[in-house]
């Protein structure tokens, strides 16, 4: 049986938005476990790092069939820890996956065919235990397969009972309109839309964004500290335990770190004449936008988390503020 208990004072510990035109409310921030909770990684370590995000009122927890590594293995460790910890809260919990990249071998073991988004979803449920989650995404848009198809895969999700919402990730703006068109069609509204976002990677802004105020979509960018990037993390060197340093995770190098640093440290300097750290700046510029419901971070220890909640006060920037970041990401 599980000790945990979840702090009572949970939901004045963070503010929450609505995700685009839909009933559904998110937390400012919600947390990913893309890195740090697989089966390479330390059980506890994950474990203490989602009962904190909860008692923090972060009640939504972001995963994909190919988490880990190795694959899966992120979905195996957070059913373990629902069982144990959270199951006494699932309905309080908004628990997303997603179906996308490759995940076993052969033609229907990625991408974005009917066949494909079943089996997977069905795999994700088995491995949290789960009946049904709450949002689940086409990660990624598939060049060979209609959308008609993959959106048609999304709303049998939902009216099997599989999931109760479904979301797009990684879809262009173009793309985006015409697969919510069809969603909308199907009578399976797209809820939310997952998009890397942040202060060095900035394409939503080139027409996604648009589109998901039209269509009244929830956005939730992911990657918004670039992977630790744009935190303290790397301000005097490469440390041991960090993402750049991992053996595991092949898509932070130093060449990114060294690439960066420059303007890292010109960023941090205007995050510390706000008063915020980095990563804190970071959070609030994109909480900024009222098209933005959710910061979807990441992270390796629990103090990283309570140091981007503790630090949501302020996402007002002033003119000033916003011309000298400017200045600095076209330096
Ligand atoms: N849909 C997609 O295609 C897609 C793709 C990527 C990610 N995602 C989702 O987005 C989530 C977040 O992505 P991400 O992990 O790249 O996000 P991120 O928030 O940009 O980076 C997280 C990393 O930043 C560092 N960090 C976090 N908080 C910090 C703090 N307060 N101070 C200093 N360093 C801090 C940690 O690095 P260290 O580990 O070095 O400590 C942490 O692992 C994923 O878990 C996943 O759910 C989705």
């Amino acid at each position: 049986m599980s000790e945990y208990r979840a702090d009572e004072r949970r939901y004045e510990m963070i503010g929450y938005r609505r995700t685009g035109r839909s009933g559904l409310r998110l937390p400012l921030v919600s947390l990913g476990l893309w890195h740090n909770f697989g089966g390479v990684d330390v059980y506890e370590n994950g474990r203490a790092m989602v009962r904190r995000a909860f008692d923090l009122g972060i009640t939504h927890f972001d995963l994909a069939n190919n988490y880990g590594p190795p694959p899966g293995s992120a979905e195996e460790n957070f059913g373990r820890l629902l069982a144990r910890d959270l199951k006494p809260y699932r309905d309080e919990l908004i628990i997303s996956t997603k179906a996308g990249y490759l995940m076993w071998p052969g033609p229907y073991g990625e991408w974005g065919s009917r066949k494909y988004l079943i089996a997977s979803l069905d795999q994700s449920l088995k491995r949290m235990g789960l009946d049904y989650v709450d949002i689940f995404y086409s990660h990624r848009p598939d060049p060979d397969t209609p959308f008609e198809e993959t959106m048609s895969a999304l709303d049998y999700a939902v009216r099997s009972g599989r999931a109760l919402y479904v979301g797009l990730s990684n879809y262009s703006a173009e793309q985006t309109r015409a697969a919510v068109r069809i969603l909308k069609d199907l009578g399976t509204p797209c809820l939310i839309h997952q998009p890397r976002y942040n202060l060095f990677d900035r394409w939503v802004e080139g027409g996604l964004l648009d589109v998901l105020d039209d269509e009244g979509i929830g956005a939730i960018p992911f990657s918004p500290l670039a992977q630790g990037l744009l935190t303290n993390r790397y301000l005097n060197g490469i440390p041991a335990d960090s993402r750049a340093a991992s053996d595991t995770s092949p898509f932070l190098s130093a060449r990114d770190v060294d690439a960066t640093l420059v303007k890292v440290r010109r960023l941090n300097e205007i995050a510390h004449a706000r008063g915020q750290n980095l990563s804190q700046m970071a959070v609030n510029w994109l909480l900024r936008l009222p098209t933005i419901t959710s910061v979807l971070i990441g992270a390796s220890k629990v103090s990283q988390i309570e140091d981007i909640v503790g630090g949501l006060s302020n996402a007002q920037f002033s003119a000033r503020e916003l011309a000298d970041i400017e200045h600095v990401l076209t330096m």
